[in-house]
């Protein structure tokens, strides 16, 4: 495994893959990486000859007041983690992601990226796509890997590669979660033993409402279950509780069919957490 920091060392570490014309599998992540992440990183490995896993923390998908400063950054340890799963680690710093000479172009994610997660983080979703897409050029992947957890970025994500760079897979991985359900994520961390134990409520939330609608209980009168369900926890402060299409991010009416899609975001102590549970009505 190679880690390479420069875009020059991601070329030249790249080059006898591209020589060959072996298929080239990417996984961006933030770093901090858990069991969630180390999924992708598998199944990218399944679906390509040669696994690149970027580390980066984007300056650009974090609003005023968010926790890019405390975002955790573990570089060794995430590291040793990839150690005989990825070919490349690429952990770029931000001047080589964003060189100031390059007027690297923002990307605008649309209606999807102003809805639930968007409306809650302005910007979040421009910035995430601006580096999504300049991973993309820079890597110029034939498949890319990106969760189910984060299912509004994979929405826009699976969007924009349909739009702008034909001939690339992205290829959803399903949510790895503790034992009790709770979705993993890098935020984890911050949550203490007490919280830990709380935030279970996120993913048990969606599963009583998930089975509530499948019994036949009107969606409306189910989400009201359900945000009771969160709120009634210590510590817990609801952002939505929601039923939406999922490609549109629409919410969907009461008795409608088809695809549909539980999302959730909560806060629980001062962690910002988010879920989501795809099924068919
Ligand atoms: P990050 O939060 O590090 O997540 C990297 C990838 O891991 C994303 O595709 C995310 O959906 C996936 N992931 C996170 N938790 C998961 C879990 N419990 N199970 C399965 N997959 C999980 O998402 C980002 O970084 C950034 O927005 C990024 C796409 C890297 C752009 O900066």
């Amino acid at each position: 495994m190679q880690l390479v920091h420069t875009v020059d060392q991601l070329n030249a570490a790249l080059a006898p893959a591209r020589a060959a014309a072996q298929t080239i599998g990417l996984v961006p992540t933030m770093g901090a990486l858990h069991a969630g992440h180390l999924s992708l990183v598998e199944l990218a490995k399944e679906s390509s000859d040669v696994v690149v896993v970027s580390i980066f923390v984007n300056p650009k998908q974090f609003g005023v007041g968010e926790d890019f400063d405390k975002y955790p950054r573990t570089l060794e340890a995430d590291t040793a983690l990839l150690e005989g799963k990825a070919d490349i680690v690429f952990a770029p710093s931000a001047q080589d992601v964003y060189p100031p000479e390059l007027e690297i172009q923002t990307k605008h994610a649309g209606p999807v990226g102003n809805l639930f997660e968007g409306a809650s983080r302005p910007g979040h979703f421009d910035g995430m796509l601006t580096v999504v897409a300049r991973l993309f050029d820079l890597v110029r992947p034939d498949i890319a890997v990106f969760g189910q957890k984060d299912a509004q970025q994979l929405a826009l994500v699976t969007n924009l590669a349909a739009a702008d760079y034909p001939g690339l897979e992205v290829i959803a991985a399903e949510t790895v979660r503790e034992p009790s359900g709770l979705a993993m994520s890098s935020r984890n961390r911050f949550l203490n033993s007490e919280q830990f134990e709380i935030a279970e409520i996120l993913a048990i939330s969606l599963l009583a409402v998930c089975e509530l609608i499948e019994s036949g209980m009107a969606a409306s009168a189910a989400l009201e279950i359900g945000r009771e369900m969160i709120s009634g926890e210590p510590e817990t402060k609801l952002d939505y509780l929601a039923l939406v299409d999922p490609s549109t991010f629409v919410p969907l009416n009461d008795g409608a069919t088809g695809p549909a899609l539980l999302i959730v975001a909560a806060q629980v102590g001062e962690v910002r957490l988010i879920d989501n549970l795809p099924f068919q009505i």
